[in-house]
């Protein structure tokens, strides 16, 4: 299946195999197992390494799983219902410096986070997990329910899972279960100047 996602350039193998499919098999993750990835994602770089990524995780089958459940948009609860752990990803907005006594805004906050949950991801990939990233949740009723302050920034809500059948899935969600493609490098990458299409 992954034959699809040819490498044009020579990289590790576990950069392409890594995707996010929607049929997974309601196994239950352990807590060292998802601590692991907690653990990757912890040694991402981030301005003034001041680490504004923060991780709630929530387990199926928990009180807290059906607090985060149920904010996710209905097309996400049909699949995400048979994953094994949900994390709710935010970013801290402002960091204190060592020594300092007034707090700073970190623009990159979202950035430094999104590079730790590059982390975790590729982790589970590479310990035979999937997962899949969701922004389709009700960002109000989370920070509400969940009691997040204003200086955390609402990011996305992780789905951790085992790949499983895809046959409880939509059909139209079964035929789009298979790798995504990408654009060449060359779409992306310019030397010296600016010179993209779009
Ligand atoms: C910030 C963000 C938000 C996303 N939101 C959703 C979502 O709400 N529902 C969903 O099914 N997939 C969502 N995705 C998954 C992307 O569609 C998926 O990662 C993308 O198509 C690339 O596929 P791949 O991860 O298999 O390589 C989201 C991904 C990101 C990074």
């Amino acid at each position: 299946m992954l034959s699809v996602r040819q490498a044009d350039h020579e990289i590790n193998p576990f950069f392409p195999e890594r995707w996010s499919p929607r049929g997974y098999k309601q196994t239950p993750i352990d807590r060292d197992t998802l601590w692991s990835f907690f653990e990757a994602a912890r040694w991402s770089p981030s301005a003034y390494n001041a680490q504004p990524w923060r991780f709630i995780y929530a387990l199926k089958g928990t009180a807290h799983w059906e607090s985060l459940f149920k904010t996710l948009s209905p097309d996400n609860q049909l699949w995400a219902a048979h994953t094994s752990a949900l994390v709710l990803v935010l970013s801290k907005k402002t960091f204190t410096p060592p020594g300092k006594d007034r707090a700073v805004d970190i623009p990159s906050h979202s950035f430094d986070t999104g590079a730790a949950c590059a982390h975790l991801t590729l982790q589970a990939s590479l310990k035979g997990w999937h997962t899949r990233a969701i922004g389709g949740y009700d960002h109000s009723l989370v920070r509400d329910s969940l009691h997040i302050p204003e200086d955390y920034h609402l990011e996305v809500i992780i789905a951790i899972g085992q790949q499983g059948s895809k046959d409880h899935l939509p059909e139209s969600l079964q035929a789009r279960e298979q790798p995504t493609l990408r654009r060449s490098t060359v779409t992306f990458v310019a030397e010296g100047a600016f010179s993209f299409k779009e």
